[in-house]
């Protein structure tokens, strides 16, 4: 049951999500080890990385949040723009290999627990492809 007041502050927000986060993350590992089948230890454990990676994005954000829009606020990274360019464009085809053989893993077994993790990552993949394309299309869009 979410209790939020409409004067919370976007950041007093965050903050409480990443708490949740946390305090979710160490309950579901508690849980992983008392599930007595695998399917659910791989399911829980699966769940619990994401509230990880959740208040770990959401940390990061916070320390940035602020007055510019996260695609312009830009930090001087002593890299070579094209060479980063082409290393994203690069993942993009990797994000495609690794979607392509999840999927045919995930055809591959009769096991349902396995063929449905196999197919969150093949839609983790799909995603990651996504991702890069926003990355090169809002901030790399130089000729190379
Ligand atoms: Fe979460
Ligand atoms: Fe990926």
């Amino acid at each position: 049951m979410l209790d939020l007041k409409s004067e919370e502050t976007l950041s007093t927000l965050i903050k409480a999500q990443i708490r949740l986060e946390k305090d979710i993350g160490e309950k579901l590992s508690s849980l992983e080890q008392r599930v007595d089948s695998i399917g659910a230890k791989l399911l829980i454990r699966e769940m619990q990385l994401d509230t990880k990676k959740h208040a770990e994005i959401l940390q990061e954000a916070l320390k940035a949040a602020g007055t510019k829009s996260f695609w312009d606020y830009t930090i001087h990274i002593d890299a070579d723009k094209q060479t980063v360019k082409r290393e994203l464009e690069g993942h993009i085809k990797a994000e495609e290999k690794m979607m392509e053989h999840l999927k045919e893993e995930a055809k591959r077994t009769d096991d349902d627990a396995l063929k449905l993790l196999l197919n969150h990552f093949a839609e983790d993949e799909k995603k990651h492809h996504k991702y890069l394309k926003t990355i090169l299309d809002k901030t790399y869009k130089i000729d190379i």
